[in-house]
């Protein structure tokens, strides 16, 4: 694992404007990115079943946002309990946070964020209701830490002049801020090694054409907007040298589950001799899970791809499947980046040798 570079060179509070998840000392403010980029409004949760409804209805979403949610929806939840020790309010919380877990199964963070609040539960005494409130706290802001960090990272490995296309939205909407693959375009943009950003719309919830046009706007850098079809000719062009894409979960032997349709552009990518770069926090990794198919995809309401902004555009009474991830075999990968550092062609051993496990 290589770590060579410098955060120097980045104004990030230039390139960090959006904060989609705000603590107020009792409730939890959420941006609601349903309803971007026309309305910028934050909805208030004031306990834990709302979080979980929240994280379900996508109104937060990406995955380290959904962890960071969760971890304070427990604190949200701790309200309701009575408890002498961490040991006694970890089990009466159980039942909220097994809510908090269950409101969507593929990025890992939202477990990782739970089960990190157990273990602090677990060591707490009678002072638990304030260690988990430091430890939400602490897990925004170390995954802001982390992005600016890898943003720096993977900006690195990007030569001055390139073009990158990314899917989804990765950005300061989807962490607590700076992003992942958007901190990597950000910082490449800063530091003058990408001349030119294209985004894929991202069928069918838009978070490419409704959320990362619009972040990339609040720091003055024009997106290029594609459909998700156009990505292979647009590869072909010759104007773009990376993809640069976030991560729901990353497997043991380095297999990438991110949104659906990040395989086929790793594929295209291969083909046309585009490098393909995935950049995501270590608390996205999995080392519990040897290979992508063994992560659980989650399936969404079909009726996500009947319209678009409530307007049907599919034929009546026809059916559909609508999986919202897919797995990148690692072998399709030219680059992991985490804030502990570069991992290039990952596999097993590679993760193994970064990771542990
Ligand atoms: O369904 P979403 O919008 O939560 O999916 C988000 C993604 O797939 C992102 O690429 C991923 O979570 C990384 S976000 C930093």
């Amino acid at each position: 694992m290589s770590d060579t570079t410098s955060h120097d060179s980045i104004d990030f509070d230039r390139y960090d404007r959006i904060r989609p998840i705000r603590w107020t000392g009792d409730a939890l403010e959420l941006l609601d990115q349903r309803k971007l980029p026309f309305t910028v409004e934050y909805v208030t949760c004031t306990d834990s079943d709302a979080v979980a409804a929240a994280i379900h209805a996508l109104t937060v979403r990406g995955a380290p946002a959904i962890g960071i949610a969760a971890a304070w929806g427990v604190v949200l939840a701790a309200r309701t309990v009575d408890a002498d020790d961490g040991t006694q309010a970890a089990t009466r919380l159980a039942p909220a946070m097994q809510r908090l877990n269950d409101a969507r199964p593929t990025a890992v963070n939202l477990a990782w964020a739970l089960a990190r609040m157990r273990r602090v539960l677990a060591a707490s005494g009678a002072d638990w209701r304030e260690v988990i409130t430091r430890e939400a706290d602490a897990i925004a802001s170390e995954d802001l830490a982390a992005n600016r960090r890898m943003g720096a990272l993977g900006a690195a490995l990007i030569a001055p002049g390139s073009g990158v296309l990314t899917h989804c939205n990765t950005g300061s909407l989807a962490t607590a801020g700076f992003g992942t693959a958007l901190g990597v375009i950000r910082a490449g943009v800063a530091q003058g090694r990408i001349d030119k950003v294209y985004a894929g719309e991202t069928r069918p919830w838009l978070q490419g054409a409704r959320l990362t046009a619009w972040e990339l706007q609040q720091d003055g850098i024009a997106p290029t907007l594609v459909a998700d079809a156009a990505a292979a000719h647009l590869m072909s062009t010759g104007a773009v040298q990376w993809v640069v894409v976030g991560a729901d979960r990353i497997c043991a032997n380095g297999d990438t589950a991110n949104k659906i349709g990040t395989y086929q552009l790793a594929i295209a990518a291969r083909h046309h001799g585009v490098k393909f770069m995935v950049a995501a926090p270590s608390s996205t990794v999995d080392m519990d899970t040897a290979s992508g198919d063994l992560i659980h995809i989650e399936e969404r309401d079909p009726g996500e791809l009947f319209a678009v902004g409530g307007v049907r555009t599919a034929a009546a009474e026809i059916d559909a499947w609508n999986p919202v991830f897919d797995v990148t075999p690692h072998a399709l990968i030219d680059a992991i980046v985490t804030e502990r550092g570069v991992i290039e062609r990952p596999d097993g051993a590679a993760m193994r040798a970064a990771f542990g496990g």
